[in-house]
Formats: C-alpha cells, sequence, structure tokens
C-alpha cells in the first residue's frame, strides 16, 4: 500500500481494509517483516510521560552493549537516520554524486539520496571496487529486505577500505541483523568516519510502533548529526522500554529460538505449497520469506480477497510473508489450499 511518502510497503491495514471492504479485524496481516511477538513492554513511570526527554548514558551503554559499539546515537527508527544522512552528506560540503543501491530493497533509502539530487546506480551484486569513482556512496541493506541476501564484513570491509580512499561513504542498513549469527554485522568498522551502521529496535523486538533505532558510527558524525536534528526526536516512553528490551538477554534468547521455529515452519510451507509454481527457491531470513512467483500479483489479490495481506513486491514478482504465529499458519495454508493456482 502507498504511504505518505508516496512508496509502497507493508503496514496500514485500515486503508487496505476499506479497499477490500473487509474489516480490519478479520485479517491476517503478513505484510511487514515485523515479529509477531512483542517485547512485554513494562509500565512506564508517569515522570517519563511528564519529563522531556533525556540522553541516558545507562541506556547508550546498554545499546552499546547489544549492537557491539561503543559509540551510537538514538534515532527515531532507522527511517529517520535513512532520510537525513543524504542531506548531512551535503552539509558537509561533499558533492552530489553518485549512490550505489540495490536494485530490489528497501525503497526509502532511493527515495532520500534522489531528493537531494544525488545520481542513483543500481546493484544486483556488490559493486566491484574498480567501478567505484571519487565521492561514491554505497548502501547496502543487510541482511537485504526482501531478497534475504547477506553480504560477509569481509565483502563489506574491503569495499569501505576503497570508499575511504575515494572520500566516499559506506552505509550499511542492518534493521535485519538481530537476528543473524554474531559476526555479520559491520558494528565494529562503525567508528571509521566512512561507515555508518543502522539499526532498529522495532524488527525483532516486534517494537516497530515505538520508533526507535540506532546509529553506530564515529563520534563526530554522531555530534553533527544530533545537531542536525535537533533535540527531543525520540519519545521517553521508547528509551525507556528500549533500556529494559535490550538488557533483557534471558528474552531474547528463548524470543529467537521461537522466531526460529516459527520460520522454519513457514518456509517449509511455503516452499511445498508453492512448488513447482516458483522461479527460485523460497528466499528471506528469519523473520520474513520471499516466493517469487509466476502471477505474483494475482496471487496478492486473491489473497486480499480472503483478508490474508502478504507484500507484493515493488517488482511484483514476489510475494513477501511476515511470520504467522501457528494458528495464523493454520488459516494461511486453508487460505492458500482454497486459491486455484493462478
Ligand atoms: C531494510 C529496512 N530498513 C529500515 C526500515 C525502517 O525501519 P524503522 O524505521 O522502523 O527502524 C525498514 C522498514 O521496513 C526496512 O525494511
Amino acid at each position: 500500500l502507498q504511504t505518505e511518502s508516496g512508496l509502497i510497503h507493508g503496514g496500514n491495514l485500515n486503508a487496505l481494509a476499506g479497499a477490500y471492504g473487509i474489516a480490519p479485524q478479520n485479517w491476517i496481516d503478513l505484510s511487514t517483516g515485523i515479529s509477531p511477538v512483542s517485547y512485554p513492554v513494562p509500565d512506564i513511570p508517569p515522570g517519563v510521560w511528564r519529563q522531556l526527554p533525556q540522553e541516558d548514558p545507562e541506556l547508550l551503554k546498554i545499546a552499546g552493549n547489544y549492537y557491539g559499539a561503543d559509540e551510537l546515537m538514538v534515532t527515531s527508527g532507522s527511517q529517520a537516520m535513512i532520510q537525513t544522512l543524504p542531506g548531512y552528506r551535503l552539509q558537509l560540503g561533499f558533492q552530489k554524486a553518485r549512490v550505489w543501491l540495490p536494485l530490489q530493497g528497501y525503497k526509502e533509502h532511493e527515495k532520500a539520496w534522489c531528493q537531494q539530487g544525488f545520481l542513483v546506480q543500481h546493484y544486483s551484486q556488490l559493486p566491484e571496487v574498480s567501478q567505484l569513482i571519487p565521492q561514491d556512496v554505497v548502501v547496502v541493506i543487510n541482511p537485504n529486505n526482501p531478497t534475504g541476501e547477506c553480504y560477509s564484513p569481509q565483502q563489506l570491509c574491503d569495499l569501505l577500505t576503497v570508499l575511504a580512499q575515494l572520500q566516499g561513504w559506506l552505509i550499511v542498513d542492518e534493521a535485519f541483523m538481530d537476528s543473524e549469527p554474531e559476526g555479520f554485522s559491520m558494528a565494529e568498522y562503525s567508528n571509521q568516519p566512512e561507515c555508518f551502521v543502522l539499526k532498529s529496535v522495532g524488527k525483532f523486538f516486534g517494537l516497530a510502533g515505538i520508533r526507535l533505532g540506532f546509529l553506530l558510527a564515529n563520534p563526530q558524525h554522531l555530534q553533527g548529526l544530533k545537531r542536525l536534528q535537533g533535540p527531543w526526536q525520540v519519545n521517553g516512553a521508547a528509551l525507556y522500554i528500549a533500556k529494559h528490551a535490550l538488557a533483557d538477554k534471558a528474552w531474547q534468547a528463548s524470543h529467537l529460538q521461537q522466531l526460529q521455529a516459527l520460520s522454519a515452519e513457514l518456509e517449509s510451507f511455503l516452499s511445498r505449497h508453492f512448488h513447482p509454481h516458483l522461479t527460485r527457491p523460497v528466499a528471506g531470513r528469519l523473520l520474513f520469506k520471499t516466493c517469487y512467483i509466476r502471477n505474483a500479483t494475482a496471487w496478492y489479490h486473491a489473497l486480499c480477497q480472503k483478508a490474508v495481506y502478504v507484500r507484493l513486491t515493488d517488482e511484483g514478482d514476489a510475494l513477501r510473508f511476515g511470520l504467522p504465529l501457528a494458528s495464523q499458519l493454520k488459516v494461511l495454508n486453508d487460505t492458500l489450499s482454497s486459491i486455484e493456482f493462478i
């Protein structure tokens, strides 16, 4: 569904429900890659509502520990930084040069760079270092949503080394990194002045509604970006909740196990159901599965007519399924079985 930004995203169920004439409460919404189980939000002390949000060194320490970086700042979701970085680069005096963006992937990056007048160069595989020119910016969504592709830190470090020599930047969107094996994040390289790493508290913790994320970057950049953003961009309740969620190792471990079980079930179900209509094996990561199938658009509408909301890719070549709970998987099974192959 088209959002205020003019791009198509999952979520926004009310509008879709209206379009299909089915009340929102009757839908199964698998249109996003947000965990279907949320962190159990603690009671918020009244002072948190009353006071202006404050920078909290303890939260930064907890988040730094969780993400593996010493230097970071809170942001109102990773989206806030996606929108801010292109203008910040211009403010630093760099030219409106070229930005490399994944051909398929979260399109808000592209929109933000285009709005500031940068020239978009798409890639389906990371650019070769020989293809880079001075002041190039490379944006990597790692792991990618919706393709599920994930690059190793070694590949990204090779790129970063060359970009640093070219006065370029490497921006790594790690919104879906939480559930990947340790060692895939670029966090430990984020203190290099040419490297920016975006984190989202929305996806793995199922807390997209509180709008919270982090930027891992060099301290000078953090200072500049905080100044550019202005005060009180992140609300106090979100900060309070994040402090609990990011420190709660026991919940994180059991949550990961639960998601792994749901994810494996969804993947095997989709592989079975759509075989042999898949144009490639079911892709995706822990929190979403992407089925590249013929007639994906027709499947999307057929599912909507039966109140099952999934994400049709921007290219119209695949359906992306967020994780269903066990009870929802049963409904998904029944619904898909009731649709004749298109
Ligand atoms: C790859 C990717 N990055 C960033 C975002 C923005 O997430 P948030 O602003 O909730 O952190 C999304 C949202 O869907 C996404 O898919």
